[in-house]
């Protein structure tokens, strides 16, 4: 029986799959059902420095091929995760997880909250997530290569934790070396690629109108649409990322042979949003059993004999 433990920073997970933030992981009790379920690790939701009740609804919607949605940041406050994370970590400090970290107002505030968790005791993994695409009039931090750079001198002057970046798909082979040069200046131990296709529209055939209120209808999609766009970032920054730098890869898996494939892309740690959304928890036993199936006919004992190794033609 071949096995799925993955190496990902200093940990070892059992298997490499994560719900995908802002998916089953809201409450404490949402979490406490992760950290019980056959998932391998978790993260929490994207946390801003307050308290934050979102857009208003209905705000997210599961598609015949994916989702879209424009949440807007709903969250408990950053103090709220943070304190439950510290708990975590003095009950059961092998089980290592990651702590989502966002910002409503902009760039200050995504400095002020890795300030918070720098002087806090929690020294487990966090993910800065630069690409949040539904706060009305805020950009995307991510697409904005200046301001990342600057951001990131910022945070890493006084950061001293391990952590790593959520990015928005790029579609420009250009922006991935702008991207991957940028990253590759800082000490940051991983990349979350990719983020929902931010800003798509899906219209009801029946009553010709948009299915999400903010923002006139527009939001992230996230789901099987984004597969080839999810596989490509995972490919192109694993090809450009120095190799310390370890990714997870997010976006249209859906079934053991789409996890296969972002790993085989270079992904370490595997994330699930809108099919954890719409099959519940259930969905980790499934996807593993579907993995290992692949790795038993292909004759592999271990994901990294795999990893990163897409052929090309010649
Ligand atoms: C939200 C959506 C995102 O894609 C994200 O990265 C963070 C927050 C949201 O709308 O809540």
């Amino acid at each position: 029986m071949p096995t799925l433990t993955t190496k990902f920073h200093s940990h070892t997970f059992e298997n490499p799959f994560m719900n995908a933030s802002g998916v089953h992981c809201m409450s404490i009790q949402d979490i406490d059902g992760l950290a019980h379920s056959a998932a391998g690790s978790f993260v929490t939701k994207s946390a801003t420095k307050a308290a934050r009740a979102g857009n208003p609804e209905p705000r997210y919607l599961n598609l015949d091929f994916g989702s879209i949605n424009s949440m807007g940041l709903p969250n408990n406050g950053l103090d709220y995760y943070l304190d439950d994370a510290i708990r975590r970590q003095q009950a059961a400090p092998d089980k290592a997880f990651v702590l989502s970290v966002a910002s409503y107002e902009g760039f200050h505030e995504y400095v002020e909250n890795m300030r918070t968790i720098q002087n806090s005791d929690y020294n487990g993994l966090v993910e800065l997530n630069l690409s949040c695409p539904n706060v009305p009039g805020k950009p995307q931090m991510a697409y904005d290569f200046e301001d990342t750079h600057r951001l990131l001198s910022e945070i890493t002057a006084f950061y001293t934790k391990p952590f790593g970046v959520k990015l928005p798909p790029y579609f420009d082979l250009l922006h991935f070396d702008q991207m991957a040069k940028i990253l590759n200046q800082f000490p940051i131990k991983f990349i979350n690629s990719i983020n929902s296709i931010g800003n798509g529209l899906y219209i009801d055939a029946k009553t010709d109108t948009v299915v999400i209120k903010p923002k006139a209808g527009f939001g992230g999609i996230g789901g099987e649409y984004v597969k080839p766009t999810a596989l490509a970032n995972v490919r192109a920054f694993y090809t450009r990322l120095r190799d310390d730098i370890q990714i997870i890869g997010t976006g249209g898996i859906l079934n053991g042979q789409d996890a296969y494939e972002h790993l085989l892309c270079g992904a370490t740690m595997l994330q699930i949003g809108t099919q954890l959304e719409k099959e519940g928890l259930a969905v980790f036993d499934r996807i593993q059993k579907e993995l290992l199936e692949i790795m038993t006919e292909k004759g592999y004992q271990s994901i990294d004999e795999f990893r990163g190794k897409l052929k090309a033609i010649d």
